[in-house]
Formats: structure tokens, sequence, C-alpha cells
């Protein structure tokens, strides 16, 4: 699904700046459910089934071992119910709710002064949906993945939510949207697993309008001899870990002003605004 009012910020060839109209569709309510969009610049046309706007034109988007386990079938059914439900309670070492990130990622995107968001690496759209349903007709929120399971599911648990956020499988490296096209941006563990995480926030401050602001949860570099050989294995798949100070410069490099880092066991929760 993908709000039709939002083609206007979708520009898949940066280059050119033009947006995707609809060439055909079944719309309700300004949500567009399936159809074929279509860049007049490229004569290119991007489908939208399966829940989601596909603007990969064919590429996996995927550039390590560790991406490409998302593509397994299953991968987004089984991600909330066999990993994410826990995944902070294990990672932090106490009593870590999805509620309670879930909390935390609002407050540090600003999610209080409405608008529009966008989710880097959404998977099966926690906090996609979730930031969704908070913001009602105050706002709305774009989740963007390139794998077409995590997508599907996403677009399913919105539903069932009885939310419409809109979803596009899209590279977070290369962003398909137009300059200053969003409030603020949020990032659920995903920093960890990108190709180029420097790349991917110059390119989220681009499509940030200025004061805007980005909330990231992330695994920090391992203190234990143990933790630190298990990161490391972990790393030759392409997963990356940072020290705090690590996430700062990342930020503060890609032109994000940081707020001081707020640690958790394994976790890190980092806030920036777009100077
Ligand atoms: C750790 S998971 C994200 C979890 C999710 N944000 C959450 O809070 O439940 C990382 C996700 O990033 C996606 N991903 C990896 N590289 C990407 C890229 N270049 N662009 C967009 N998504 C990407 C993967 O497909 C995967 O679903």
């Amino acid at each position: 699904m993908f709000r039709r009012d939002l083609l206007s910020i979708v520009h898949p060839n940066p280059a050119s700046r033009v947006a995707l109209d609809l060439a055909e569709g079944i719309e309700e309510n300004g949500v567009i459910s399936s159809g074929v969009a279509y860049d007049p610049a490229t004569n290119k046309n991007y489908p939208i089934k399966n829940g989601y706007l596909d603007l990969l034109d064919g590429r996996s988007g995927a550039d390590n071992i560790a991406n490409l386990t998302n593509f397994l079938p299953g991968a987004g059914r089984g991600y909330e119910p066999l990993w994410r439900v826990r995944s902070l309670n294990l990672l932090t070492g106490e009593e870590f709710s999805n509620q309670r990130e879930l909390a935390l990622i609002s407050d540090l995107a600003g999610l209080d002064r409405g608008g529009l968001y966008l989710d880097l690496g959404c998977s099966a759209g926690l906090y996609t949906r979730t930031l969704a349903a908070q913001l009602k007709d105050r706002g709305d929120v774009v989740g963007i993945d390139i794998s077409p399971s995590m997508l599907k599911e996403a677009a399913r648990r919105a539903r069932k939510l009885g939310t419409t956020p809109s979803f596009a499988r899209a590279d977070a490296e290369n962003l398909a949207f137009a300059d200053a096209s969003f409030d603020g941006a949020v990032c659920g563990g995903s920093l960890n697993e990108f190709g180029d995480p420097a790349r991917v926030l110059r390119e989220t401050r681009r499509v940030l309008r200025p004061g805007g602001r980005v909330a990231i949860m992330g695994i920090s570099k391992a203190k234990t001899p143990r933790g630190r050989r298990l990161q490391s294995f972990l790393s030759t798949g392409g997963v990356c870990f940072f020290a705090p100070e690590e996430v700062f410069s990342l930020l503060d490099h890609a032109g994000l002003e940081p707020d001081p880092p707020q640690t958790y066991g394994a976790v890190f929760f980092a806030g920036a605004t777009r100077r």
C-alpha cells in the first residue's frame, strides 16, 4: 500500500527530480493497494503489489550475507514473534518491552510535532505501523526495506492494526525521495546491517527538512572478549557494531547535530537534529 499523494515525493531517479504518477491502480481513501506507478522522466513502471511500491526495478539491493538472510521464505513472518518481541530484553539484560523502546524512539524522533516520518530498514514494520497509529491524522510514515518478505509482512501487520502507512522496496543508501520531504526518520537496528551506514545518514539528512529529527536504536560494540568474538564472526557476514563515539561522529559528519547517546546494556539510542 502506498499513499497516492506521497507519490509526489518519490524520485526514483534523483538526477531528474521528477516525481512518480499513478498509471493505473486500485485506490481507497487515497491509499493505493495495487497498481502501477510511472516515472515520466525515464518511462519506467514501478509495481505496487503485495503491500508495497517496488522501486528497486529487479535489483536485490542486498550488499552482504546478513541482508540476504532477510530474503529467505518465512523471514518476514518469523521476524517479530521469534526475535523482535524479546530482542531488547536479551540485548540490554533488563526488562525492555517493545512499548518502552517505542516510547523512547517516538520521543527522540519528536513525534509529538506530527508530520511525515521515514522508517529506514523497517523489516516487518514495528516502528512504521506503531508510529503511524500514534500519529493518526497528525501525520504519516513511509517504511522502506529491500526485503520483499519483510515488506509483505509489514503491510499485513499494519492492516491488522487498522493503520495504512506506506511501504516501499527501496535502498536506504540511495533514497528515492525528494530533498527535505520528511520531518523525521527512525531506524531500528538497521544501521548495524547497512553496507554503508555513513552514506545512509548523509542521504537521511538530505531528505529531512531543516530541524528534522533522527532516532536510532542500534547494537553497540561488545566490551567483553566473548561478545567481541561473536561480533567479529557476525562482521564477516556484513553486520557492523558501533562504539557510542562512532555513532556520534557518523551523525556529526552527516550534517546532523547529535544528542548525548543513551546506552542500555548492548543497545544504544541516538537522536540528532538536521542542521
Ligand atoms: C535489523 S533489521 C530492521 C529491524 C526493524 N527496523 C525493526 O525495528 O524491527 C534490518 C533491516 O534492514 C534491511 N536493509 C538492509 N540493507 C538495506 C538497505 N540498503 N536499504 C533498505 N533496507 C535495508 C534488511 O532487509 C532488514 O530487514
